[in-house]
């Protein structure tokens, strides 16, 4: 696809979710793609029997082609549909966290074409427990494919105006949900073998899936031994237009630094103007606003609490390395 070949629809799902929801349909049953909102951040879907659309996905990310997409469903029903394997915990796992920012992979059905899964055999899937988002899925009819709607390797899109910067002209139509509450991606599991191996961590943590299971989770590294369970992971991720640096003492920033600085960090920073508060829930947003306030540099401040939260530090680090 050629940049700016579309018009894209902004469809207001705060106001009028029921127009705003029937557009959605229209498009996505007309072959188009259309950015829609979850609890984790706003995904980018095309229906999941439909190659030629999903392939409009990768181009319009400009997404590598190993990279898979995680199938949303709005009903367990169409499980067995996407889903060849059984597994003894599955069920447990889908009581506890169904609807909800959990992805599991599995063993790929047939009926899924291999563009969803880049060629492996496996598939991700998810029920998210945002309403509009399920209410898509439920009234096209069968599930969406959805990777985060940025255009890769920037930073996730957390409001519709984040997606419509990145993505306008490529696209057909953003459905517009307001902010995302959660504001990072979802936790990703395998359970393609007996024990479940953890791909990506996320606000659902291990401790909470360990309680659940009554048993330890595999955790992959970085390796090249571990990016061959979950191959997304070794692309360039989340990374603004500007550096993001660490910085572990604050004192020794000058004061001429700190305004050409948007410094983040989890406590109130005394005595700067530059400094934000970070959460979950801000995190590509505060991204974001930085490099559209002329900010020359990202610095976060690391502190005991950021570094234990698994899923927040795992963003950081991938946005700081630019890997
Ligand atoms: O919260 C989320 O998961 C969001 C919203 C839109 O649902 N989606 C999202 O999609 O983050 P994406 O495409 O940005 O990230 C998908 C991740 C990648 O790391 C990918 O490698 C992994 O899921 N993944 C997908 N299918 C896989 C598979 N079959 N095996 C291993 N990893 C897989
Ligand atoms: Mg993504």
């Amino acid at each position: 696809m050629s940049d700016a070949l579309l018009k894209t629809e902004h469809l207001d799902g705060i106001n009028d979710q029921k127009a705003a929801l029937s557009r959605a349909v229209e498009l996505l049953t007309s072959g188009e793609i259309v950015a829609f909102p979850t609890e984790t951040v706003y995904g980018l879907g095309a229906r999941v029997y439909d190659p030629v659309q999903i392939a409009k996905i990768f181009a319009a990310k400009q997404r590598p082609q190993d990279n898979p997409l995680i199938v949303h469903i709005s009903s367990l029903e169409q499980i067995p549909d996407i889903v060849a394997q059984s597994h003894p915990k599955l069920e447990r796992l889908v009581q506890h966290f169904f609807p909800g920012p959990l992805s599991l992979v599995m063993k790929r059905s047939q009926r899924v074409p291999s563009l969803v899964s880049a060629g492996l055999d496996s598939v991700a899937f998810r029920m998210p427990s945002h309403d509009l988002a399920r209410a898509l899925i439920e009234a096209v009819g069968e599930p969406l494919v959805a990777p985060s709607a940025n255009r890769s390797g920037r930073p996730s899109p957390t409001k519709a105006e984040h997606v419509h910067k990145d993505l306008d002209g490529r696209i057909a139509a953003v459905l517009d949900g307001g902010s995302c509450t959660i504001g990072l991606e979802s936790t990703v599991i395998s359970l393609l073998e007996p024990q479940i191996r953890l791909l990506r961590p996320g606000s659902i943590t291990q401790a909470q899936l360990e309680d659940v299971l009554g048993e330890k989770l595999v955790l992959s590294t970085s390796s090249d031994q571990d990016a061959r369970h979950s191959p997304g992971m070794r692309h360039r991720h989340y990374a603004p237009s500007i550096p993001v640096v660490l910085v572990e003492n604050l004192s020794t920033i000058s004061d001429e630094t700190k305004k050409r600085r948007l410094i983040l960090s989890t406590e109130h920073i005394q005595g700067t103007l530059h400094g934000h508060i970070l959460k979950d829930s801000n995190f590509y947003d505060e991204l974001r606003w930085a490099e559209d306030h002329g900010y020359e540099e990202i610095a976060i401040f690391l502190t005991e609490d950021l570094e234990a939260n698994t899923a927040l530090f795992n963003r950081i680090l991938k946005a700081a390395s630019g890997v």
